[in-house]
């Protein structure tokens, strides 16, 4: 279903990691957008969207292979402003006449354009003569401009980092204005979005879940829908959103993996069951988790293994659920836009497989259930948004992430409960400490994890040779990038004493200190 009352603009994936940020940039800036894979826009469907505008994304191929995506030929004859975007630049050069060189100056990371000429793009963020900073990505790059086309910035390895055709409104960046390493990337987008494309920029969260709740509505009918609860945020403001959509026609089931932390299952039972009278099915699986984990080290076969228990649970809930001739037809789930990034491969939309995250990448072909995913394409603190929108309690709201698979991918090698009854009071005193000092809010996410690895320690002169347990506490904004965080000695100095000396099992406390990239946030 298209949203009629808001100005649309349409974004053609051609796979790039970052798309979805051009999407974010564009809803921040209250623009209505969908992100399309370019092979999935027909005319049909481009015409009935009736977008204002067009942004080609970026992507991983080369223009210069046979095969090389295009854009539908209808982009360009259709009469609406065109942004092309690193790979979508090349590609509108190429499809429109001009020439694109694979070069030996290669761009990544950190690069400057100097302005040469002025643009409706650019006017009121870069003056012409001034040197900017941009964030470039590219092998191939411009080497003749079509006709009609000039150039309006360029940078070292980039003859035509920026071009412009301003009869037709068509306008090309190599570098990448959507990432915040573009200082003024997301002013640019705006630029073309209301300036250009005239969008009066009138979307807002409180649009999103009106349409999602109209969403909802059409997709499910009169049908019953089963939501998987797993205690994290995103999950509930799923649940919480379905529920103001369909009512009772939604029964939320918390499947208690016993890989959850401390209290987490009591907490969510309540909430749910007691607070907001949602139908909820607590199913105590924690065993058959336990059985079907044994033996299995394997960050990817832990995921499947989880994923699949999950799925078959699911299914036994939903037979609970189905009366007479209705059966459960929707499982909801609370996928965000980076677990889609991160578990497809760009055949099927954007970018490589990094972590095959459980509630996307497990999933059996022969699911019974149909998914629905209103929150696919947004990023966590959008999702809060949403549901500080829904009035949700702002301490559930502030809750860290927690993945899927829980404490399984806290505790590298094989799973144990003994390994998780260890790692689960480690993690506690951690939190509380975190909690205590203040700092919980300044943090993305923190945890321990319970290492696979014993070592030699001495308590009241006897020899202990126990587990080691890392700390790790990152901020980020949106879980694709991550720092860590930089507590003082002081505290990391008393967690480590008490874990020590309060768990049972553990001689030993270290921090990480790994940013992502090169790292992920789980160990796993
Ligand atoms: P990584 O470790 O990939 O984590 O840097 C990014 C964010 O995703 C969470 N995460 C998961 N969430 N299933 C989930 O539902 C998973 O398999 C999974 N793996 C990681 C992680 O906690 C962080 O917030």
């Amino acid at each position: 279903m298209t949203n009629t009352q808001h100005d649309h603009i349409l974004i053609l994936d051609f796979g790039s990691q970052v798309t979805q940020l051009i999407a974010r940039r564009l809803r921040e800036s209250g623009v209505y957008c969908e992100i399309w894979p370019y092979n999935q826009a027909d005319d049909k469907r481009i015409k009935s969207f009736n977008p204002k505008g067009i942004i080609l994304a970026g992507g991983p191929c080369s223009v210069l292979e046979e095969d090389a995506p295009t854009a539908p030929d209808l982009v360009f004859t259709l009469g609406v402003p065109v942004f092309g975007i690193c790979y979508g630049q090349q590609t509108m050069v190429k499809q429109l006449g001009g020439h694109v060189k694979a070069e030996q100056s290669r761009e990544f990371g950190r690069a400057f354009v100097d302005i040469l000429n002025h643009s409706e793009i650019t006017s009121g963020v870069w003056d012409k003569g001034a040197h900017e900073q941009v964030w470039m990505s590219h092998g191939d790059h411009v080497a003749s401009l079509p006709e009609g086309f000039e150039v309006i910035a360029k940078s070292d390895g980039a003859p035509y980092a920026f071009i412009a055709d301003t009869a037709r409104h068509f306008y090309g960046v190599q570098f990448h204005p959507e990432v915040v390493h573009t200082p003024h990337g997301a002013e640019l987008l705006r630029n073309f979005t209301h300036n250009v494309c005239g969008c009066s920029g009138d979307w807002t969260m409180a649009s999103f879940r009106t349409e999602q709740i109209e969403k909802i509505r059409a997709q499910v009918g009169d049908a019953k829908v089963i939501c998987g609860l797993s205690g994290g945020v995103d999950s509930s403001v799923t649940a919480v959103l379905i529920h103001e959509a369909i009512g009772d026609q939604l029964t939320c089931i918390y499947v208690d993996t016993g890989l959850m932390r401390a209290g987490e299952s009591e907490q969510v039972v309540d909430l749910f069951r007691n607070h907001y009278n949602i139908p909820l099915i607590h199913e105590d699986a924690s065993k058959r988790f336990l059985s079907g984990l044994e033996g299995i080290s394997d960050p990817e076969i832990k995921r499947k293994v989880i994923g699949g228990l999950f799925i078959d649970v699911f299914d036994e809930c939903s037979a609970k659920v189905s009366t007479g001739a209705k059966p459960a037809k929707f499982l909801a789930q609370g996928t965000l836009y980076p677990d889609v990034i991160e578990s497809v491969s760009f055949k099927g939309g954007p970018s490589e497989t990094i972590k095959s995250h459980h509630n996307v990448g497990g999933l059996p072909d022969d699911m019974e259930l149909e998914l629905i995913e209103p929150m696919r394409e947004l990023f966590k603190d959008e999702v809060r948004a949403l549901g500080r929108e829904l009035g949700m309690p702002e301490e559930f709201i502030r809750r860290h992430p927690f993945p899927g698979p829980g404490l399984a991918i806290r505790i590298p090698g094989e799973i144990t409960q003994d390994k998780i009854n260890i790692l689960r009071k480690a993690d506690t005193i951690y939190l509380e400490e975190i909690r205590t000092a203040g700092l919980y809010d300044k943090i993305w996410q923190a945890f321990a994890v319970l290492l696979p690895v014993k070592t030699v320690g001495v308590m009241g002169d006897a020899r202990t040779y126990d587990y080691v347990c890392a700390l790790r506490a990152v901020t980020s904004t949106d879980g694709m990038t991550a720092d860590y965080y930089p507590f003082e000695h002081k505290f990391l100095g008393r967690v480590s004493t008490r874990i020590i000396n309060e768990v049972h099992g553990i001689n030993r406390v270290v921090y990480d200190i790994t940013s992502k990239p090169p790292g992920t946030i789980e160990w796993e």
